[in-house]
């Protein structure tokens, strides 16, 4: 049997929220989040196994600086530091999540090359960003965009995971599976 598309999970999951939008705000915690604006996509990680392509993807190394926006539980900022040498930086809105991958990266004496900001992604400067990794709804990628075409410095690589940045043509797309099964499909950009 087929694994269902993570995009259409995580439509699926969004669409979910939607309905609960309804609901008493006490009996949904995480409804009370700002999950309903535009600007905001739920937190759904990604397979480390697709972490991996898609810092390949980017060829990523050592003189690397990766932005993660939207780090979540900071597997891909993680990753980038402890795997590919890089230093990497997630932005996260979410404190908790921000408190955990604070807290995982001391764990791993990953201080001096990983950080996480508890911040809007959408306020960060992306001066220092050799890569950006991206797992957004394709409606927050749309509105991500002037900010990329803005603060990235040319050459600048984007591995957006599962949707595309519309209007950027892609240097490459490869579809990869996940350890059950799910293929996502990476766009990677490079910054004209
Ligand atoms: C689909 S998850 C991706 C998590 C992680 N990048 C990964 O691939 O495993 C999207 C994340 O973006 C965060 N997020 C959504 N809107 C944000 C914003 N405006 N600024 C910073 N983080 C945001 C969510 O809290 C969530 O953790």
């Amino acid at each position: 049997m087929n694994s269902p598309c993570p995009s259409l999970l995580l439509a699926a999951w969004f669409f979910f929220a939607g309905a609960a939008a309804g609901a008493p705000k006490a009996a949904w915690g995480w409804a009370s989040t700002p999950l309903f604006s535009d600007r905001f996509t739920p937190f759904v990680p990604t397979p480390h196994r697709v972490v991996e392509k898609m810092l390949e993807l980017a060829e990523v190394g050592p003189d690397d600086t990766v932005y993660d926006l939207g780090s979540g539980d900071g597997r891909i900022v993680i990753a980038a530091a402890q795997k590919f040498g890089a230093r990497a930086v997630g932005v996260e809105i979410d404190g908790k999540l921000c408190e955990l991958s604070s807290e995982e990266i001391a764990k791993l004496g990953l201080q001096k090359s990983a950080r996480i900001i508890h911040g809007d992604m959408f306020e960060v400067d992306l001066g220092p960003a050799t890569v950006v990794t991206l797992y957004q709804l394709t409606r927050i990628n749309k509105r991500l965009r002037p900010l990329l075409e803005k603060k990235l410095r040319r050459g600048a690589r984007v591995v957006a995971s599962d949707f595309e940045i519309p209007g950027w043509k892609p240097k490459k797309v490869v579809e990869v599976t996940s350890d059950v099964g799910a293929v996502y499909t990476l766009y990677l950009y490079v910054r004209p």
